[in-house]
């Protein structure tokens, strides 16, 4: 695969969405071909499953929740993320296969290892070459006040810090994947941060 695979990650509020969007702007303004796409979404079956798992009200079995995401998950990487890389596109992922290991597997108590080789098995063992981690404590999650919350954002905040201690987890033990910034920090410092890294990854390390 020639292209890249960059994924977002973190906890519910802490700016991954803006940060995607602007990596994505700033590839489009350096004439780099490139595609964002986030999770679940992303292909008419992730989109269901979507709304399904953050709009329904009907209780969801956790591995219903997990399996659901999964699916959508294994459809985008066969419709969308393999061809796209394959093709030599940068893919910007606003969310991947570490949530599920974040939100599934330690918000839900799956279990981390058992939602890691879910992972793999639907992936085909695709993995990012960078992910940035987004780092806000839940605590401190900023939340859009138009927006009611949906069902994720509704659980308690144990859950939510067992998918933020997740995620540290994750950074600790791949630290060269994984990129830990402050969340709290402002949008534009982040954005160069996320620059500064993606970078390298051009062809020689290119200065742009
Ligand atoms: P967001 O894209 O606005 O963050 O919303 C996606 C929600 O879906 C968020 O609450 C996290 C959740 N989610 C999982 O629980 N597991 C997953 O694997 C993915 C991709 C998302």
């Amino acid at each position: 695969m020639k292209g890249r695979l960059i994924t977002f990650e973190g906890g519910e509020g802490c700016g991954k969405t803006t940060q995607a969007r602007r990596l994505a702007a700033r590839l489009e303004r350096e004439g780099l071909p490139f595609l964002l796409q986030r999770e679940p979404g992303g292909t008419p079956l992730g989109e269901t499953v979507r709304s399904l798992i953050l709009q329904g009200d009907h209780p969801l079995a956790p591995w219903a929740e997990a399996l659901l995401i999964a699916a959508a998950r294994a459809q985008m990487v066969d419709e969308v993320l393999r061809p796209a890389l394959s093709r030599g596109l940068w893919v910007v992922c606003d969310r991947f296969a570490d949530s599920s290991t974040a939100y599934q597997g330690g918000g839900l108590g799956l279990g981390e290892e058992r939602i890691e080789e879910l992972n793999r098995w639907i992936t085909g063992g695709l993995r990012p070459d960078l992910t940035f981690f987004l780092d806000l404590p839940p605590e401190e999650a900023r939340h859009d006040r138009d927006k009611p919350l949906d069902r994720i954002e509704r659980r308690p905040l144990d859950f939510h810090r067992r998918v933020y201690e997740t995620y540290q987890r994750l950074a600790q033990r791949e630290p060269d994947r994984i990129i830990r910034i402050d969340a709290r920090k402002p949008p534009d410092v982040i954005e160069e941060e996320v620059w500064r890294a993606v970078k390298k990854l051009l062809p020689g390390g290119r200065r742009v």
